[in-house]
């Protein structure tokens, strides 16, 4: 089946991306990805009359980043998405003609209203549109971009992404950006109607030349900030700031700072990666939904050649919805959205017990869409091994492990990708990071399988990685197993239902 689309500016959509799409056995079913081309950054998220919205960065003409669109679902419970028309679109000259970059949604008494990047040539610079009522369609300001250059007297190294609030009669907003030779920043401004704007000063910056190439180096750029208070509802509590450390044209992760953020500037308390697959966690947007919880999605990135993205027809998926909290530790805790329970199918359940062999095939628990449960408890020195997609012979498996150190109640989630994948071509490296215990050495682990795309919860970190076995149908294979004193509490898994109807979703809905 062909489709004969033509984008508004006369360009015919490249011919079958989504026939292509639909027909990668990679591609996930539960996760969001749009209905063919490239999709990376969740933009514009907000809960709206009931509603959920999902922008997000999207080319439907190629499975490549290249002038970039904002895509648009929405959602009543967060798991079943509706493609929506294509909110924006680059202009055929103006500030946005090479692409309209990410931003947020704002209330603007009653108008929704988009700040984005709009990009013309090498320079970014924020941009807006008023939103009809239902959200589908947008126009844009006359008088964009509404700031035309970054600070003066600033060398900075880009300038792009917003977060924008409401704050003591006025609106606030950050700029993610960097100081050319320091490190990556977020610029404060202030404004009556969200296009005038007064700059008031960086929030926060970064030291580049601190810990470079490590998990936690902050950037010489700082992409997509997002600042939001948590905790206490009484104004008592932490702010975080979350940011994506960027350098020379290169994602790295994503980080966050808890500390307050007090008349202009953010007083820092502590560093933290974000999610432990580093950039398969990347560019993340929250948004406080009208039940009052804290809603995050990030773009789970690729891992294999731009070559096999441009062939499957489509790439970028967006990670689960998570709700985000502060744990006891003053650190987030994540979990996916309780909705998610809403997919699972038939449960296959494993008798708790101590855990004796190394490895064991579980072959009650098959598949390529599976949402796996598991409580264990871990003694000093031992290890636990959860593998999925697992070939028959064994040639193909991903290894979810926690372990626990010999002394202390220091732990560790690591994810073992080297043998997720025979193909040369696809990034296998291992992820890890720590994982907090209690005495006990408890760990309540929660794995997402969704094709190739992966999602683990440990004690609420979480950790998401891509994978792309070369014989997927084969590789529907799970078993446990452990090295030291473990017990396994509890066990349950679950076939997933696709959130998708099957059948080519139209590009250019
Ligand atoms: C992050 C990012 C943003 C930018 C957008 C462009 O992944 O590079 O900084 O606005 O993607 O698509």
């Amino acid at each position: 089946m062909t489709h004969d689309l033509t984008l508004p500016s006369g360009t015919p959509v490249a011919e079958g991306l989504a026939e292509r799409a639909l027909h990668d056995p990679h591609r996930p079913r539960f996760h969001f990805t749009s209905p063919g081309g490239w999709l990376n950054d969740p933009n514009g998220l907000t809960h709206w009359n009931g509603v959920y919205h999902l922008f997000y960065q999207y080319n439907p003409l190629a499975a490549a980043h290249h002038r970039i669109h904002w895509g648009h679902a929405t959602s009543t419970d967060l798991v079943r998405w509706t493609d929506e028309p294509i909110a924006l679109v680059p202009g055929t000259d103006g500030p946005d003609r090479d692409g309209c970059w990410s931003g947020v949604l704002v209330d603007d008494g009653g108008v929704p209203t988009l700040v984005y990047s709009g990009r013309h040539g090498e320079r970014e610079l924020p941009c807006v549109a008023r939103g009809s009522a239902d959200l589908r369609y947008w126009t844009k300001d006359r008088a964009n971009p509404v700031i035309t250059a970054p600070p003066e007297g600033v060398d900075t190294t880009a300038f792009r992404d917003h977060c924008v609030w409401r704050e003591g009669g006025m609106w606030r907003q950050l700029v993610g950006s960097g100081i050319r030779g320091v490190g990556g920043t977020a610029f404060l401004y202030e404004s009556d109607d969200l296009r005038t704007w007064r700059y008031v000063g960086p929030l926060l910056t970064g030291d580049a030349s601190q810990n470079q190439g490590e998990l936690d180096w902050t950037g010489t750029m700082w992409e997509c900030v997002d600042l939001f208070g948590i905790g206490d509802s009484d104004g008592d509590g932490t702010d975080v700031l979350v940011f994506s450390a960027w350098d020379e044209g290169s994602t790295h992760h994503s980080l966050y700072w808890t500390g307050r953020y007090h008349g202009d500037i953010f007083t820092p308390t502590a560093l933290h990666r974000l999610d432990y697959g580093g950039r398969y966690f990347y560019a993340p947007q929250s948004a406080r939904d009208e039940h009052g919880r804290r809603i995050m999605f990030g773009w789970l990135q690729e891992g294999r050649t731009d070559e096999a993205n441009a062939q499957a027809g489509w790439c970028g998926a967006m990670s689960v919805p998570r709700t985000v909290t502060l744990g006891a530790d003053g650190r987030l805790h994540q979990a996916p959205v309780p909705e998610l329970t809403e997919l699972r199918r038939e449960r296959v359940e494993v008798a708790p017990g101590p855990l004796t062999d190394p490895y064991t095939p579980l072959h009650g628990v098959r598949g390529d869409q599976l949402d796996i449960e598991a409580t264990l408890s871990l003694a000093p020195g031992a290890t636990a091994r959860l593998v999925v997609r697992e070939t028959p012979d064994g040639a193909e498996r991903t290894v979810v492990e926690v372990s626990r150190a010999y002394v202390g109640a220091r732990g560790t989630l690591r994810l073992h990708r080297e043998a997720s994948s025979l193909d040369p071509t696809v990034d296998t490296e291992p992820r890890y990071g720590e994982l907090p215990l209690d005495d006990d050495g408890r760990v309540d682990l929660r794995v997402l399988v969704d094709h190739s795309a992966l999602e683990v919860f440990a004690n609420g970190r979480p950790l998401a990685a891509r994978i792309y076995p070369t014989r997927p149908d084969e590789a529907v294979g799970v078993g446990i197993g452990a090295v030291g004193d473990v017990a396994l509490k509890r066990f349950d898994a679950w076939q997933m239902a696709s959130a998708f109807t099957e059948g080519p979703r139209p590009l250019w809905p």
